[in-house]
C-alpha cells in the first residue's frame, strides 16, 4: 500500500479551496490532503480548520503570513516526509488541477521519480486561459528548455506528483525559490540527480473564481533565476568539453 499526500498551497482560496478538497477526497479516496496556508485574509484556513474537523484524511498546515509558493510547497513537504508518505503530490487550489486527472500521475510514477501533469505535451490541454498568460506560459517554458537544455515541455507546471525517495534526495534546504519558477527549480534538481522526471498530459482549467496570485515579482524573480542555472550549467558544459573538471 502506498500512502499518498496531496499538498495543496493557499493564499485567499475560500471560494475554492473546499471544492477542491471534496474533489481529491472523491477522486482519490485513500490520499490524505494537507493545505498549507499563509494566514489568508479571507479566512480560507478557518474553512479548512473545519473540513479537518470532519475528515481525518484532511490536514492543515497554518503559515504566519504569505511567504511565496515555494515556501508553503517546502513547509509541506517536510510536513509529509517527517510523517513517512510515500508519494507527495503538488496541486492548485482553484481547479486548475483536476483532482479527477491524479490517478494518472500516480500511475505513470510506478515508472518515474517526479511526474509532472503538462499542458505542452501531446494530448495536453489548456481552457481558458486568457491569451497573455497562455503567451507567457509558452515563452517561459521555451525559454527554459532552451537555458537548461531539458527535453521537459512543462517545467513551470504545478500539478506533480514525486515520489518521497526522491525528494529526500535532493538538497532541498538550498532551495531559495519563492515564487513560481519553485517548479523550475525542482524540476531542474531533479534531473541532475539523474532521477526519472515524466510528462503525462493534462487538462488545465483556469479558475472560475478568486483571482491568480502570479504577478511581476513572481515572473522577474523566474527570468532571473532560470538564467543563473542555464549559465551555470553551460559552464559546466564549457569545462568539460575543455578538459577540466566538471564541478
Ligand atoms: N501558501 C501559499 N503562499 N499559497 C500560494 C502563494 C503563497 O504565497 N501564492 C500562490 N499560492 C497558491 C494559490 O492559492 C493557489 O492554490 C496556487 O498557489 C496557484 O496559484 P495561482 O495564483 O492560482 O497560480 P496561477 O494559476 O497564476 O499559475 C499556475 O501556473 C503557473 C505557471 O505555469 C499554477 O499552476 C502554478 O503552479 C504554475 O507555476
Ligand atoms: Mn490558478
Amino acid at each position: 500500500m502506498t500512502s499518498v499526500l496531496v499538498v495543496i498551497p493557499t493564499y485567499n482560496e475560500a471560494l475554492t479551496i473546499a471544492k477542491a478538497v471534496d474533489r481529491t477526497r472523491t477522486s482519490v479516496p485513500g490520499a490524505h490532503i494537507l493545505v498549507v496556508d499563509d494566514g489568508s485574509p479571507d479566512g480560507t484556513g478557518a474553512i479548512v480548520d473545519d473540513l479537518a474537523e470532519l475528515d481525518d484524511h484532511v490536514h492543515v498546515l497554518h503559515r504566519g503570513g504569505k511567504q511565496g509558493l515555494g515556501a508553503a510547497y517546502l513547509a509541506g513537504f517536510a510536513w509529509g516526509l517527517s510523517r513517512d508518505y510515500d508519494v507527495l503530490v503538488e496541486m492548485d487550489a482553484d481547479g486548475s488541477h483536476q483532482p479527477e486527472e491524479l490517478p494518472l500521475l500516480l500511475h505513470a510514477l510506478e515508472r518515474a521519480d517526479l511526474v509532472i501533469g503538462s499542458r505542452y505535451v501531446p494530448g495536453g490541454r489548456v481552457v481558458n486561459w486568457p491569451y497573455k498568460r497562455q503567451a507567457l506560459s509558452r515563452i517561459g517554458n521555451t525559454y527554459t528548455r532552451i537555458a537548461l537544455g531539458t527535453a521537459l515541455r512543462d517545467t513551470t507546471g504545478g500539478y506533480r506528483a514525486y515520489r518521497a525517495s526522491a525528494l529526500r534526495a535532493l538538497d532541498m534546504q538550498a532551495v531559495a525559490s519563492q515564487g513560481y519558477c519553485f517548479q523550475v527549480d525542482m524540476a531542474w534538481r531533479t534531473i541532475r540527480a539523474g532521477l526519472r522526471v515524466m510528462e503525462v498530459p493534462i487538462t488545465f482549467v483556469e479558475r472560475e473564481q478568486g483571482e491568480s496570485k502570479m504577478d511581476g515579482r513572481i515572473v522577474r524573480e523566474a527570468l532571473w533565476r532560470v538564467t543563473q542555472w542555464g549559465a551555470a550549467h553551460r559552464g559546466r558544459q564549457l569545462r568539460g568539453l575543455l578538459g577540466g573538471s566538471p564541478r
